[in-house]
């Protein structure tokens, strides 16, 4: 089959969809996850540690939208693209939860947030050129290293920051299950150079945003 490319359109809903989801505030119809519980007395230090992870899940997010977006935007089945959609709207609700907790914590989102957006925007675009299976897979793959990545991180914040591993655990049982349903979908499972190299490019990501 033919690669899907996108139209003049497709291309302007897109950019639009990219500035909205960079530097307009994400809504979510779920309520927030940990929303009742009190906010816990932490040192200055614990704080920051908190919102530095934060603000690395929320440009996880970011990610997570710019890759679906841009897979949506060349996906060839109707299927494929609609069940990408759907997850790009459920992370939506992640995007507004982690915002929403930086903001409680007194910190801030990455600066590099733009940057995120436009790499990630390119990588799923071009997966979605190989095709829905592989486009699938891509995406249960990556969704299996956020569950990973996440894992870890209700392993370094603070145990006293109810509110955020609330946040965290809600957002890993939502990512299994995104993973669970690409799989439904018919992802292929990636040659192990691949996940290797989409752990290498998360790392660079985590790493960076954790400051900047
Ligand atoms: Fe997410
Ligand atoms: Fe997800």
């Amino acid at each position: 089959m033919e690669p899907r490319l996108p139209s003049l359109d497709d291309l302007i809903i897109a950019f639009d969809r990219g500035l909205r989801t960079v530097f307009a505030p994400a809504q979510s119809v779920r309520p927030t996850p940990g929303e009742g519980l009190p906010e816990a007395g932490m040192s200055d230090q614990e704080r920051a540690l908190a919102a530095a992870l934060m603000r690395v899940n929320h440009s996880g997010e970011i990610c997570a939208q710019a890759l679906y977006q841009g897979q949506a935007l060349t996906a060839r089945s109707q299927r494929a693209k609609s069940a990408l959609e759907q997850a790009a709207q459920e992370e939506t609700e992640h995007l507004a939860w982690t915002e929403r907790r930086i903001e409680e914590l007194g910190g801030r989102k990455s600066l590099l947030n733009p940057l995120w957006y436009a790499g990630s925007f390119a990588v799923g675009a071009a997966g979605g050129l190989l095709g829905d299976r592989w486009n699938l897979g891509f995406l249960a793959e990556t969704e299996r290293q956020v569950v990973a990545h996440l894992e870890g991180h209700l392993g370094r914040l603070p145990a006293a920051d109810g509110k955020s591993r609330a946040i965290v655990g809600k957002m890993k049982e939502d990512e299994a299950r995104h993973a669970t349903s690409a799989v439904g979908h018919g992802a292929a499972q990636l040659p192990e150079p691949a996940k290797l190299g989409m752990r290498l490019s998360s790392k660079v990501m985590t790493e960076i945003a954790f400051w900047i």
